[in-house]
């Protein structure tokens, strides 16, 4: 299944909320302080690069390419208000609405292909991962982050109106055997929505993640699982805590040989 209608319908409606949140580093945290250093420290060197972000959402991580010296940016992604966002603010990039399964460039175009926090609203990668290796030049990597498989596979229960927990566990009735199970690895499954962001995601475990990517031709260069950075524990000592015990997100460096 492709990125469904409502999530892409939530992109268009909130695109100026969503945008502003990723623009204001205090509010976005998970990305400020958690996965925009991971994934910008796993930069190749892009000087005069030809490169493409897909997800590219308000066009910010263009931005950030282009400061590290890639010489042609363009950013693609399904939302039409987000692409607007990006052209405003970013004109001097090309954005193109576009959904990352299906990419109209020519073979071995980019030198480098870049997604943030944009693939898991696909079910089956393998599409996305067959586009992106052939659009990648020989040698190059293809940089992605992602909900990680973990955070992903906890079952999120509502004990009362106070309590909102995430738990994967078993537990064993030692007289009765029975097992109650909660969350689940194993199986590719979408998630749950939340109320305020009405968005369709996907989980599936980093075996079926690994799969897809050899499949398509990739070599793993790279796995990362973010740490927060120090200055999150000043905003936010509970999220601190948290991703330093729990992953969020996961990053995967792939070559295209
Ligand atoms: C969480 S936002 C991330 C935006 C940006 N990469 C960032 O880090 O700020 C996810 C973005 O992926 C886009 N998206 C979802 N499915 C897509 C698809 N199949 N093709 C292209 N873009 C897609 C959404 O419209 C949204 O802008």
């Amino acid at each position: 299944m492709s990125t469904d209608k409502i999530s892409i319908d939530w992109y268009n409606q909130n695109y100026k909320q969503y945008t502003a949140h990723v623009r204001n580093p205090d509010d976005s945290i998970y990305h400020s302080l958690y996965e925009k250093p991971a994934m910008y420290s796993l930069l190749p060197n892009l000087k005069n690069m030809s490169v493409i972000s897909l997800g590219c959402g308000s066009g910010e991580d263009c931005n950030y390419l282009a400061q590290q010296g890639a010489k042609q940016i363009t950013g693609i992604d399904i939302s039409t208000n987000m692409i607007k966002m990006a052209k405003k603010t970013y004109p001097m990039y090309q954005f193109q609405v576009m959904n990352m399964e299906n990419l109209v460039f020519e073979n071995q175009s980019f030198d480098f292909v870049y997604s943030s926090l944009a693939i898991h609203y696909i079910e089956d990668w393998t599409k996305v991962f067959k586009e992106v290796y052939r659009i990648l030049k020989p040698n190059s990597y293809f940089l992605f982050s992602c909900n990680h498989p973990v955070s992903a596979a906890m079952e999120v229960i509502h004990d009362n109106e106070q309590i909102h927990s995430r738990e994967i566990s078993y537990s064993k009735n030692k007289h009765t055997n029975e097992v109650l199970i909660k969350g689940d690895y194993m199986t590719r499954k979408t998630l749950p929505r939340e109320a305020n962001f009405a968005i369709t995601t996907w989980h599936k475990p980093i075996g079926e993640i690994s799969q897809e990517a050899t499949n398509a031709g990739f070599v793993i260069a790279n796995i990362v699982e973010p740490k927060p950075l120090p200055k999150m524990e000043q905003i936010s000592e509970q999220n601190f805590t948290i991703l330093n015990k729990i992953p969020w997100f996961i990053i995967l460096k792939l070559l295209k040989q």
